[in-house]
């Protein structure tokens, strides 16, 4: 990051700072604030962080205003078209696209890292049969730490790099299992000669009683998911990634937090959320009645799937899924699914009413990818720890940068206090 020729000067009654500005290779100057309270004694107060960047990154830009997404410089609808996403995988975790050698190479590791120690399996019998699958990965993958121990240390290069590709390789092998235990079907073993998107659908549809084909639309589809989701820099699983690991903690505890975090309804849960309320509405008919509420200020409901923090404009991995969708509805000849006919109309009236076109509201990825994966047969719980297999990668990546910098410090925000100042304790007797 270069410093800026220019600077800020912040004013408090009688006294100016001058403060240093950076500018960045694309997007906003920020203003270096790091120094602030030991010059002039005061915090600055951002909650939600929507004016504050909490660290320098070369992974992933977002224009929210333009609507675009790059991973290393590249646009996310090129790598969605040309790429897949074990090649995006390589970019973001080396910065660079991979040659020939170097990705077969890159993809015969990931592969053969796909199985998990066989005593996982009797971890995962420890959880109740309807646990939610989010429920399951968050125990399972902080369990990790117990079962891959050997690459735990955070200051040695070669095991930060192995516990990358352990977590990318063995998520959808987790994922998948998290799915059978709460239907009660085996486990499927993961098979060294399918492709990444081709294994997990296996691994979750495949039964031992017959083979198992996997249709190469359906698996072109599942691609495009992972690597739309693969990386969204600093949201909010991310930051919680980084967060936990600036204390030095292993990587499968850190990336458990970022599970746990994206669970939430505001953020990964937003897909399953999405098709929930497409259930809830039921029937075309209904749609102008969620319509009215979404846009009742007393009412807090909201669409799931529209709407979206950075993006002001057009989200670009839900222009890539509308096709993808389109694509896979038709193949699968769903168009008579009445969840995916509310789905169609509720995305044509939402684009062409005032409230959300003034407010920029438009489906987001979740959106897309809800309609593609219950297309596709996933129950509604699967699709939260689908993204957080996809986005195993960008946490992957945000943490190894993070933990090669030599400025690495511990993150410790800091608060704008309103509670009580300075009482004495009161005996019980006397309260
Ligand atoms: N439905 C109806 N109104 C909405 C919606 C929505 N989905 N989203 C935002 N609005 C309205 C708000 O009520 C607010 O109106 P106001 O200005 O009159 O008060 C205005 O649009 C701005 O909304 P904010 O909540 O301030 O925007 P913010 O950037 O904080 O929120 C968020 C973004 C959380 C994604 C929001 O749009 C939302 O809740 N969407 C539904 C959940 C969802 O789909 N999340 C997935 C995000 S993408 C991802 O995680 C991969």
């Amino acid at each position: 990051m270069a410093d800026s020729p220019k600077t800020a000067t912040l004013t408090i009654g009688e006294n100016s700072y001058e403060l240093p500005m950076k500018s960045p290779s694309a997007g906003p100057d920020v203003v270096d604030i790091s120094k602030l309270y030991g010059s002039a004694g005061v915090f600055t107060h951002d909650p939600g962080f929507t004016s504050t960047s909490s660290c320098e990154s070369t992974i992933t830009y977002i224009d929210g205003v333009k609507g675009e997404l790059l991973h290393r410089g590249y646009p996310i609808d090129q790598l969605a078209e040309k790429s897949h996403y074990l090649e995006v995988c390589f970019l973001l975790l080396y910065g660079y696209l991979p040659s020939s050698v170097e990705l077969e190479k890159f993809e015969t590791t990931i592969t053969h890292h796909t199985m998990v120690h066989e005593q996982m399996g009797n971890f995962f019998r420890g959880f109740r049969r309807d646990a939610h699958p989010m429920a399951i990965m968050t125990g399972v993958v902080g369990a990790m730490s117990a079962f891959y121990h050997d690459s735990t240390d955070v200051n040695d290069p070669r095991q930060r790099e192995i516990a990358s590709h352990r977590l990318i390789a063995k998520m959808p092998t987790i994922a998948a299992m998290a799915y059978k235990y709460t239907i009660g079907q085996p486990f499927v073993y993961p098979r060294n000669d399918l492709d990444y998107a081709s294994n997990f659908l296996r691994m979750c549809f495949a039964v031992p009683a017959e083979d198992y084909e996997v249709n190469p639309i359906l698996s072109r589809a599942m691609d495009r998911i992972f690597t739309l989701h693969a990386d969204h820099e600093q949201n909010a699983s991310t930051s919680t990634v980084r967060l936990a690991s600036s204390s030095g903690a292993n990587p499968f505890a850190c990336i458990a937090a970022g599970i746990a975090c994206l669970w939430g309804p505001a953020h990964g849960g937003a897909n399953q959320a999405c098709l929930e309320m497409l259930r809830e509405i039921g029937t075309v008919d209904r749609i102008p009645e969620f319509i009215a509420r979404a846009k009742d200020k007393n009412d807090p409901f909201r669409l799931m799937g529209f709407g979206h923090r950075v993006y002001k404009n057009t989200d670009p991995r839900a222009t890539v899924l509308k096709k993808s969708a389109d694509e896979v509805l038709e193949l699968l000849g769903v168009d008579d699914n009445p969840l995916l006919q509310v789905a169609k109309e509720l995305e044509q009236t939402a684009l062409n009413d005032p409230y959300f076109v003034e407010k920029k509201l438009f489906p987001n990825v979740d959106f897309y990818s809800g309609i593609i994966l219950e297309a596709m047969g996933f129950p509604t719980s699967m699709f939260t720890p689908i993204f957080a297999l996809s986005r195993t990668v960008g946490w992957i990546s945000q943490w190894k940068e993070m933990i090669s910098d030599p400025a690495l410090k511990i993150g410790r925000p800091r608060q704008l206090y309103t509670g009580e100042t300075l009482r004495d304790y009161v005996e019980i007797e006397n309260r």
